[in-house]
């Protein structure tokens, strides 16, 4: 039942864990296209994090799950597990998620891709979710509760007809991968726990566009909507800072205003 608060030198230390996922979910863009296998995207990652950056990629045997990274394409919500036989097509929107261990501070990050000619109802979903998660980062700093960024998801999300993802959530983040506060990404104004000060979490909001439920595979990981319709995710790993938030995961096609 602890929320850690974390000392600048470790903020300093998640500042570099964060810069590597952001750079390694930049390197990766060039490869995301038609034809290539997730197996192979989760294989350029692998090395990059592990020959180039010296740092460890935290997803592979977390928990036994098999792969680098999590790629989760079109109705999958997350955790989709790389594979040699999962090819992308032209239209596919797909979700890299990137964690990357250094020093033995965590950055945790995701972005969509979209693969050739995505539809615009797809596109569409793409960029309300990303809308979702900056509308929860705006919130961030002392004083906001974990309720009004709930709030503020779910408002987004609803508002333009699709539902919010309630089974998966955010999370406090560390030397800890999963620790506590969790980061709902639905709630209510003024509830919940009250932002301090040396905080780090992330939001990471999963958006569907039909209906909010979700169906784990057989394969233990991967979760998929219940309705096969298509599921967005985009993520930030947080720090809070004594005026706002700092974005220890923002990637250079980023803008972020500095708060703190
Ligand atoms: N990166 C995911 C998150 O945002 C967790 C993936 S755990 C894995 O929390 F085992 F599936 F890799
Ligand atoms: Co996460
Ligand atoms: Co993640």
């Amino acid at each position: 039942m602890t929320v850690t608060i974390k000392t600048p030198q470790q903020i300093e230390k998640m500042r570099v864990a964060g810069r590597m996922a952001a750079e390694v979910l930049e390197l990766i863009g060039d490869h995301v296209r038609p034809g290539v296998t997730t197996a192979e995207l989760d294989r350029i990652c692998h090395r990059h994090i592990t020959e180039v950056q010296n740092a460890i990629p935290a997803c592979l045997n977390y928990k036994g799950f098999p792969k680098s990274i999590c790629t989760s394409i079109n109705q999958v919500v997350c955790h989709g597990i790389p594979s040699e036989k999962k090819v992308l097509k032209d239209g596919d929107i797909i979700n890299i998620d990137v964690t990357v261990i250094y020093q033995g501070y965590h950055g945790d990050t995701s972005k969509m891709y979209l693969v050739g000619k995505v539809p615009s109802h797809a596109q569409r979903l793409v960029n309300i979710t990303q809308e979702c998660l900056y509308k929860g980062i705006d919130l961030v700093r002392p004083g906001t509760r974990l309720g009004d960024i709930g709030h503020a998801i779910q408002q987004h999300a609803q508002k333009n007809y699709y539902t919010v993802v309630k089974e998966y959530c955010g999370h406090g983040i560390g030397t800890v991968f999963h620790e506590e506060p969790q980061v709902l990404h639905y709630g209510k104004p003024d509830t919940g726990m009250e932002l301090r000060e040396g905080m780090t979490f992330t939001i990471e909001p999963m958006v569907n566009a039909g209906k909010p439920q979700t169906r784990l595979k057989a394969d233990g990981w991967t979760v998929e909507t219940r309705d096969g319709r298509l599921s967005a995710q985009w993520e930030h790993t947080l720090a809070v800072t004594a005026n706002g938030v700092e974005v220890l995961t923002a990637r250079n096609e980023e803008n972020f205003d500095t708060k703190g």
